[in-house]
Parts: structure tokens; C-alpha cells; sequence
């Protein structure tokens, strides 16, 4: 969230979205949430569906530093869990990899949060790749 809940600080921070959200209530907030939590993806995927097999090791075994599989908590399907793993099937490789790297770096997550531990064991290549593996993913 680029802006707190009641009361609480914000748990990301971004120069664009930042100044969005600033005017949202706390309702606002919630019945965007709502809203987004009713879409379903349309399942249309631009990504090029060759050398998926490394991002797919990584997403249904772990990494080689030693990160858990991505499937233990986002699903097989990356369908996730509806209030505790959020979806990622199908998203723009693009942002997966940009939040991966947030992870990663720090800019994103936090003491406890379990991507904040899991970014630092992804290499660059991996991080390519998974991201790619997800974006296969058709979104259920
Ligand atoms: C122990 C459970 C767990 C595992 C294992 C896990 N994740 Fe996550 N992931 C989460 C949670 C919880 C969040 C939401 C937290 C947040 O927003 O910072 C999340 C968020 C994400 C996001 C951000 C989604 C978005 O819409 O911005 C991405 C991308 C992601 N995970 C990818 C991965 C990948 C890739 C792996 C495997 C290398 C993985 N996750 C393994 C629990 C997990």
C-alpha cells in the first residue's frame, strides 16, 4: 500500500503512486480493494513461451541460494491465496521482475515479510527468468 491504513504508515513507497493515492480515505481504500479483489484477469499473456524452463525450476523447486519454491505459497498456478499470497499468474514480467528486485534491494517488503527474506536469494538470472516463467502462467 503506497498509502497507511488506518493509521499506520505506508508498506511501499513510490515517487508515482505516492502522490495518487495522497486524498484516498480509508474507505476509499477499501472499496478500491474490493473492486480490484472482483476483476479476473482476462488471461492474455505477451510473453514468448520459449526457455521457460529455468524460471519453472525456480518457481516449483527454489533457487540456488536457497530460496522456498514460489509454488509453496503463490500455488502451482500462481493463483495464490486469497489474503495471504497474493496472485502473481500472468502478470507483466516486467513488474514481477521490478518487485523481485525491490524485494532484493530493500525498497519494497520489510522485517518479517516473507518476499523481503526470499528476494536477497534470487540471482539476476533467476529473477529473469521466473519473472518470464509467471507471466506464462495463465491467471485462473
Ligand atoms: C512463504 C510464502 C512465500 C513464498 C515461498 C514466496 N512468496 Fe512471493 N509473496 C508472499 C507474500 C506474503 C507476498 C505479499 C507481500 C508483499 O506485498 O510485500 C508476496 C508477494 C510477491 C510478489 C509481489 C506481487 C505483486 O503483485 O506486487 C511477487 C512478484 C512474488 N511474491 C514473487 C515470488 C517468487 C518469484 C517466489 C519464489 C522465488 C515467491 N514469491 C515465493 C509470500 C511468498
Amino acid at each position: 500500500m503506497f498509502k497507511g491504513l488506518d493509521g499506520r504508515p505506508p508498506m511501499r513507497h513510490s515517487p508515482v503512486m505516492e502522490p495518487m493515492v495522497a486524498d484516498l480515505s480509508d474507505e476509499d481504500m477499501r472499496a478500491l480493494a474490493a473492486y480490484y479483489a472482483s476483476q479476473m484477469p482476462n488471461g492474455k499473456s505477451d510473453v514468448v513461451t520459449s526457455s521457460l524452463a529455468p524460471g519453472k525450476r525456480v518457481y516449483v523447486e527454489g533457487s540456488s541460494g536457497g530460496a522456498p519454491a514460489c509454488a509453496v505459497c503463490h500455488g502451482v498456478d500462481g493463483a495464490g491465496v486469497p489474503g495471504l499470497f497474493p496472485r502473481i499468474a500472468g502478470q507483466h514480467p516486467e513488474y514481477i521482475g521490478a518487485q523481485l528486485e525491490n524485494y532484493k534491494n530493500g525498497r519494497r517488503g520489510g522485517k518479517g515479510r516473507a518476499m523481503t527474506t526470499i528476494g536477497p536469494l534470487l540471482s539476476d538470472d533467476e529473477i529473469k527468468a521466473v519473472a518470464s516463467y509467471i507471466g506464462s502462467l495463465k491467471p485462473q
